[in-house]
């Protein structure tokens, strides 16, 4: 099972060196995605930095190229690079964009792949299965490119999706790591808390974005983390938010913007339901249970009070709340 491993690695780390290769070496991958990339505004040295490739529009491009140099199709298969269906082998990734994914240790264990253009149907990016190296759950974007930072800032950022990364990379913040769009799992949690216990969450500044928020917050909390948020306005992410700022202007940003997260939340829910006591009173159950998720009572306490202002309800009643779930979670 060591050496089934250890192929995995070998096949993947081939197929990351063939879809960089093919993307600056290549006139396809040159004038198709390396043109993508350029117009993004990722510079030469982001493209290298994070290994970015590109898949050719081909049924066979790497499963030929990985074949000639002796893998074989099963390897290429249980390392979620080809797909095998009755029997007939195709590329999973053909003309898209590549981001690696890496353990923290630096080893491609899978890939994204997005699509080129709004006018190709297909789902906008295509990831890896699950594989024997591959934990999807397990799994933070960034997180070898970014620990040393994460470490040194005693603080890590939290986005959305792999160009949020590295846009924040090529904005000079290198504290960051992506969930890849799906809700955050304890085993990232996890992963995080290696680095530091300070969590800065910024999520896209859409619904989906602010669901996907509101959801991780409390397993961050449970998790013991100092968690704050940064919101963005409507309809921009990171990425397109610093390429709109700048560096320093987005630097500057997040710096500034970074409030706690149980404002932030309190404050978002607040917003949706306006004056409705009946919603006020579900606002209020919801933030007090995500304040009874820290462990700390000291914290706890300095968070009911903040809330008893922010709400505008007697402290006396958000802790009467709180008992109640304590004593049902007893
Ligand atoms: N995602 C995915 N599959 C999709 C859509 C999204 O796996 N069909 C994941 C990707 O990891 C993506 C993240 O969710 O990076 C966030 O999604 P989204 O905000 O829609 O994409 P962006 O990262 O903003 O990508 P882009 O800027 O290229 O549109
Ligand atoms: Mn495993
Ligand atoms: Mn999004
Ligand atoms: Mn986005
Ligand atoms: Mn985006």
């Amino acid at each position: 099972a060591q050496n089934k491993r250890e192929s995995l690695y070998i096949v993947l780390n081939f197929a990351n060196e063939y879809f960089q290769k093919v993307l600056h070496n290549t006139d396809e991958g040159k004038s198709i995605g390396l043109s993508y990339f350029k117009e993004r505004g990722f510079t030469e040295e982001t493209i290298k930095k994070f290994e970015l490739g590109y898949s050719r529009e081909l049924w066979d491009g790497l499963l030929n190229e990985a074949t000639q140099k002796g893998y074989n199709k099963e390897i290429l298969s249980e390392a979620g690079l080809v797909i095998d269906k009755d029997g007939k082998n195709y590329d999973r990734f053909r003309s898209r964009v590549m981001f690696p994914i890496h353990n923290v240790s630096g080893k491609t264990i899978a890939f994204g792949g997005r699509k080129l253009s709004s006018t190709d149907k297909s789902a906008k990016y295509i990831n890896s299965p699950e594989t024997e190296l591959y934990h999807k759950s397990k799994v933070l974007y960034g997180m070898y490119q970014g620990k040393n930072a994460i470490r040194k800032e005693d603080n890590c950022y939290l986005v959305e999706g792999y160009t949020d990364v590295i846009s924040m990379h090529q904005a000079g913040v290198e504290n960051v790591v992506a969930s890849s769009g799906t809700a955050l799992t304890e085993d990232q949690v996890k992963l995080i808390r290696r680095y530091t216990e300070n969590v800065t969450v910024i999520f896209d500044g859409d619904q989906a974005g602010i669901k996907a928020s509101m959801r991780g917050i409390d397993l961050l909390l449970e998790g013991d983390l100092n968690v704050k948020a940064v919101a963005l306005p409507e309809g921009e992410d990171p990425d397109s938010y610093a390429k709109q700022l700048g560096a320093s202007g987005f630097r500057e940003y997040v710096g500034e913007e970074a409030q706690d997260i149980i404002r932030f939340k309190t404050k978002v829910l607040l917003d949706e339901t306006g004056n409705d006591p009946v919603k006020k009173a579900g606002v209020i159950k919801d933030i007090v249970s995500s304040i009874t998720k820290i462990n700390d009572p000291v914290k706890r306490t300095v968070y009911i009070k903040d809330c008893s202002d922010l709400l505008g309800i007697a402290e006396s009643v958000l802790v009467a709340e709180q008992n109640k779930i304590l004593i049902e979670n007893r």
